[in-house]
């Protein structure tokens, strides 16, 4: 049975539970309301939407091709970040994803489908460019959510999923020179001429501070890249998707946000949806993307509702290596969020940050994330 099927049968068994005429189309039934809170998301019609990170452009645009083609919202968002995982470019993300600390990559990624409220992930997850189609096949083809390293791969390769060399050449060069400029007590040496600029390290910011802190601040040094998709259709069923090789040069094993439902994802088809990238570590100790949820389902605009996520992580962040002189972050963590509504937002605790957006045109764009500090 496809997912739409599926789908089909929770819709009509959620309006016959409701008491509502199956013969009513989905545009006048309510979203299975179960608590005060939710029953004024009334289903009102809306205008398909997708958003996801600023990487996302190409997938938005994806993800709202199959939805004008009528494909449920988790095909339209996974094939959605396919595009990036596939791309060798996207050092962030799947295939060409810079490798953990020994050179090897390894993927982690949840999904969650709102109409049937379910999700899967896997982490740490060698071999296998789409994690995301693996994390689709635990929620469809398990008793379980989430799976990692050597499980999650036996289970892939159970259903079929191709094993390949995910460490692009790019890649590689660039975790070798990290490796070479680590530290001048070990015998890794980088080649004649090489300076840290070419490792995306002349900010000026970086001339300030070690080469260590400021990998936290600035992505360009250790990207936690990411991508996170979320689509809403016509009838208001909402999906999401998060992907991502994680921190570069990462310790072997280290899983942070991305997989983690509730942390890096989380849909709830009643309200809507929420995602993020940046330092997963913050992010895992808040469970923002549930938070985020839980804010507009009390009525905070998506934008609002990043926001307040991220005035929480600095709030309960303590660490005194991760703040600078003024007390303030020194990493930054973004989320996007869209509701029932089609409404949609993004935030970042530092500015500069953009998200991708796709409400029907051909072509997706750009917009601005708010932002947590001014500058
Ligand atoms: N947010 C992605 C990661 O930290 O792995």
């Amino acid at each position: 049975m496809n997912t739409q099927t599926r789908s089909r049968r929770f819709f009509l068994k959620a309006a016959s539970l409701l008491g509502v005429s199956a013969a009513l189309g989905p545009a006048d039934l309510l979203a299975v309301p179960n608590t005060a809170s939710t029953a004024r998301w009334a289903h009102k019609g809306v205008r398909p939407l997708s958003i996801a990170s600023a990487n996302g452009l190409e997938s938005t645009a994806r993800a709202m091709h199959l939805l004008r083609d009528g494909r449920d919202t988790l095909d339209a968002v996974i094939a959605g970040v396919n595009i990036v995982e596939d791309d060798p470019d996207d050092q962030t993300v799947g295939y060409g994803g810079l490798p953990n600390e020994d050179g090897e990559v390894e993927l982690d990624s949840c999904v969650m489908h709102g109409p049937t409220g379910r999700g899967g992930g896997v982490a740490a997850l060698r071999n296998i460019k789409n994690p995301s189609l693996v994390a689709r096949r635990v929620m469809e083809r398990s008793d379980h959510v989430l799976l990692v390293g050597e499980g999650a791969l036996h289970f892939a390769r159970a259903h079929g999923f191709r094993e390949e060399n995910l460490l692009t050449d790019a890649a590689r060069e660039r975790w070798l020179r990290w490796k070479e400029t680590l530290s001048n007590e070990d015998d890794w040496l980088p080649p004649h001429g090489f300076e840290d600029r070419d490792l995306g390290m002349n900010h000026p910011d970086m001339q300030e501070e070690s080469r260590r802190e400021a990998g936290w601040r600035d992505e360009r040094a250790r990207p936690t890249g990411t991508i996170n998709c979320l689509a809403v259709d016509a009838n208001g069923d909402i999906s999401g998707v998060t992907t991502t090789s994680g921190l570069a040069f990462k310790i072997p094993g280290r899983v942070a946000d991305s997989p983690i439902i509730g942390a890096g994802l989380y849909v709830d088809n009643a309200v809507g949806a929420a995602g993020s990238t940046g330092r997963g570590e913050a992010n895992l100790l808040a469970l923002s993307s549930f938070l985020i949820v839980e804010r507009m389902r009390m009525g905070d605009h998506p934008t609002d509702a990043c926001l307040h996520a991220c005035r929480r992580i600095a709030e309960q962040t303590k660490m005194k290596r991760l703040l600078d002189e003024n007390g303030r972050l020194k990493f930054n963590v973004n989320f996007y969020a869209l509701d029932k509504d089609g409404r949609h937002g993004a935030a970042s605790v530092w500015p500069g940050k953009q998200y991708a957006v796709n409400d029907g045109n051909e072509k997706s764009h750009l917009l601005d994330c708010a932002a947590l500090y001014e500058s």
